[in-house]
């Protein structure tokens, strides 16, 4: 992996400061950090554990994340790696029946489906290491958002209908999360005093108050009482790491991104070398999105094959971001003709909606990427008694069986196979975007579409574009398999689809516009400050002014 260097140039602060997440609340709380005189990484806690409490569908301190991270002063590029890791007593066949058939209930639903949390050991190494204030001063808006509560709007709505049949099971979860009636109405109002308790000891006790005491005992025993496996030593073992990320160069512009155990970074540093063996500016915008097509269909080809925990697992690092390679893969593209998925080189088995995204830029211009998750709408459904912390389902994002698809049609071998302690294979990408005078910083949730939102995205950033344009632009999508060209609802015209089929594309159209990016950009040169909410969302972006006499 290529070294991580300090950002290009020397360059002036921003004029303002910008946060864009995934709901007002936590926006809000993310600038009421900044104004209190903390930094881009403090506001990253108050942000985080704000979605955490009115987002509980998409991320919270049950699940785990990335947070990319840019520090102004030198330049340091690193991300903490928060993803959740499986339990030690997790079999390589856990999540199949005894004639080797994969259940996948088993592995969604319940505290089977449960990892160890990253996300609170996150937050503290965060504060430790990066912030100005206090954790508890970051973590304030959010205990007094479980305190308060939100209103439930549409999308929460929509979500927890989509999880009502498997929340009901536990009744106690479902108490949180669906009211009385096991029904979360518009206007409803959601207090979690638990969650508010478990994060005032995070707070005041940093891991201890989460991975032990009362919060680490009451976690064990709930989720032993239904099934689960965890120990406390999981609890007390579990770690955050520092990674370096990965730097692709594409047309000029320095993306920043993230390594293994995401598999985002690796998987857009081959597309993009990919593309860059053609010249795109050249082509019509049908062909050109066929080569695009193209590109993702053999960077998600080496995703099942190669990618897995780095710390488990060998990881042709070296080769899969070379340029040689990329020429090698980019050979036997056809401009007119889709190459079928079983074509490209078969991989070798014999060997044995919801997550979150937000950006933040301070005043210094320190830089905040982060994608955090609990994996499937209201991850694992499943609440230890006395927490308030709902469970991630992490543990689908392995490979249960070599080539068996997970919950977003993945497939894997045994790169991505189950093992103890380590770290299911992500596709979260949380990405800065850097030309010398432009900085980009942008992510998205969306299961294994996450990497193709953020290639698209990308590409609107290398058109020019601002970030109200990337995150609006139409998405599509290939993952090799199945071999299809997915695209949400009125991605592609009738025009762009009778192209892609006349190529030998098959497409499906989503019922539903897919995603949710939440962009920066920062013109240098223009001491220009923008952000953006996608519009198919419920989120905010905010640019707004701190005035340095708040700056400690
Ligand atoms: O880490 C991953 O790749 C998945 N757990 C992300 C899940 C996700 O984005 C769901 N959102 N729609």
């Amino acid at each position: 992996m290529q070294m991580a260097v300090a950002a290009l140039g020397s360059v002036p602060a921003p004029p303002q400061a910008a946060i864009a997440s995934a709901h007002p609340a936590a926006t809000s709380a993310g600038r009421e950090i900044l104004e209190a005189g903390g930094n881009a990484f403090d506001a990253a806690i108050a942000v985080a554990a704000a979605l955490a409490v009115v987002e509980p569908y998409s991320s919270g301190i049950g699940g785990g994340g990335f947070f990319l991270l840019h520090r102004a002063a030198d330049g340091h590029e690193t991300m903490i790696d928060a993803r959740e890791k499986a339990p030690a007593a997790a079999t390589v066949d856990m999540y199949l029946d005894e004639r080797g058939e994969f259940v996948r209930e088993r592995s969604l639903n319940g505290p089977l489906s449960s990892a160890i949390p990253g996300t609170p050991a996150g937050l503290v190494h965060l504060a430790d290491h990066y912030g100005r204030l206090s954790l508890k001063e970051s973590l304030e808006p959010a205990i007094r958002l479980a305190t308060n509560g939100f209103i439930v709007k549409a999308r929460y709505h929509r979500m927890a209908r989509f999880r009502q049949s498997a929340m009901v099971v536990y009744p106690s979860t479902a108490a949180i999360f669906l009211g009385d009636d096991n029904h979360a109405e518009l206007g409803e109002v959601i207090k979690q005093p638990d969650l508010a308790n478990t994060l005032r000891l995070l707070a005041e006790q940093g891991t201890a108050g989460f991975y032990r005491g009362e919060i680490g005992y009451r976690l064990i025993a709930g989720v032993r009482a239904h099934g689960g496996i965890w120990t406390q030593k999981d609890l007390n073992d579990y770690e955050v790491v520092e990674r370096e990320p990965v730097i692709i160069n594409y047309g000029g512009i320095r993306i920043v991104t993230a390594p293994p155990p995401s598999s985002g970074g690796v998987a857009m540093a081959e597309a993009f070398n990919i593309l860059s063996q053609f010249d795109l500016g050249a082509m019509t915008p049908n062909t050109r999105r066929h080569i695009v097509i193209e590109a993702m269909r053999r960077a998600y080809r080496d995703r099942a094959e190669y990618l897995g925990d780095p710390d488990h697992v060998e990881i042709p690092l070296a080769q899969l971001l070379s340029v040689d390679y990329a020429k090698f893969l980019a050979g036997d593209i056809s401009i007119d003709h889709a190459t079928p998925s079983e074509a490209l080189r078969p991989i070798g088995v014999s060997k044995g909606e919801d997550t979150t995204h937000f950006s933040v830029l301070d005043t210094q211009g320190n830089r905040v990427a982060a994608t955090l998750s609990v994996n499937y709408p209201f991850g694992a459904v499943f609440v230890p008694d006395g927490t308030g912390v709902l469970l991630n389902n992490e543990m689908d994002d392995f490979s249960a069986r070599p080539m068996t698809p997970n919950a977003y049609g993945l497939v894997g071998v045994d790169a991505n196979a189950i093992a103890p302690g380590k770290r299911p294979l992500s596709s979260m990408t949380p990405t800065f975007l850097e030309t010398g005078n432009r900085v980009g910083i942008l992510g998205t949730p969306g299961g294994s579409r996450i990497i193709s939102m953020v290639m698209i995205g990308i590409l609107d950033f290398a058109s020019g574009n601002k970030p109200e344009s990337w995150v609006r632009a139409k998405r599509y999508h290939h993952q090799y398999l199945p071999d299809e060209v997915q695209f949400e609802l009125g991605g592609l015209t009738k025009d762009e689809q009778l192209d892609l089929r006349q190529r030998g594309h098959r497409l499906r159209e989503n019922n539903r516009n897919y995603g949710n990016m939440h962009a920066i950009l920062w013109r240098q040169s223009k001491g220009e400050v923008s952000a953006a909410s996608d519009p198919r969302g419920e989120g905010s972006a905010d640019v707004f002014d701190v005035s340095i006499a708040h700056q400690r």
